[in-house]
């Protein structure tokens, strides 16, 4: 039997599952459960959530960042209630997380720009919309131009969706990890602010 991981390997581990993920994302082999997440806001009538898709992670400054239309309810949520939370469930591994996150919105700087320039012309496909998300329409819009229908635009043309383009940065300030098991649930928090602090927890 192998022994049961410290607090400190089951931290890395998280971060290492966020990393797998996402490779497996990039090379298109795998589905992990961590490539989408839900995102979770406070608003002024309560609560709301959605799933977005996992872009990059930096496990070791505890960062994870999604996209989404800069124009989207959900960053006019973020801004008004800067905390938020990333929910996440592995299938596979029976793991669930939930990052307590710091937001930060990149809509002309650098980071979006990276992310933009490492962006297919697929994913930028959804930002020509030309209305907003979420905004009443007469008849049912796909979210692009109608006349481009299912093809690609090109690369050109696929910049008129720079401006509509948002990067959301996350500092992950604390992660309560699940782990379901017929031999016993494991539970365990790990906390970064203000000081770094790992307990188990009653599951
Ligand atoms: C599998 C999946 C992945 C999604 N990925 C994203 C994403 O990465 N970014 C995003 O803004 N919306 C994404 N969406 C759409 C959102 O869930 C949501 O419908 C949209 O962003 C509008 O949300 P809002 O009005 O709360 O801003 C995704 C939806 C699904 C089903």
């Amino acid at each position: 039997m192998t022994p049961a991981p410290s607090l400190a390997e089951l931290e890395a581990d998280c971060w290492q599952q966020l990393a797998t993920a996402l490779e497996q994302k990039q090379n298109r082999t795998e589905s992990h459960g961590f490539q989408t997440m839900t995102v979770a806001t406070c608003t002024h009538l309560g609560a709301d959530a959605r799933t977005v898709v996992l872009r990059q992670v930096d496990a070791d400054r505890k960062y994870v960042w999604f996209h989404t239309d800069a124009r989207a309810e959900k960053v006019i949520q973020l801004e008004a209630f800067p905390n938020a939370v990333l929910l996440l469930w592995d299938p596979a591994q029976q793991i669930q997380l939930r990052l307590t996150i710091e937001p930060r919105l990149h809509t002309d700087d650098h980071v979006a720009d990276d992310h933009w320039q490492k962006l297919w012309v697929g994913g930028r496909k959804q930002y020509l919309s030309a209305h907003t998300p979420g905004s009443v329409q007469p008849a049912p819009y796909p979210g692009f131009p109608p006349e481009l229908g299912e093809n690609l635009p090109s690369p050109e043309e696929s910049e008129a969706g720079r401006p509509n383009f948002a990067v959301i940065e996350c500092r992950v300030l604390a992660v309560d990890y699940l782990r379901l098991s017929r031999a016993g649930q494991t539970r365990a928090r790990f906390e970064y602010e203000p000081n770094e602090r790992f307990n188990w927890l009653a599951p």
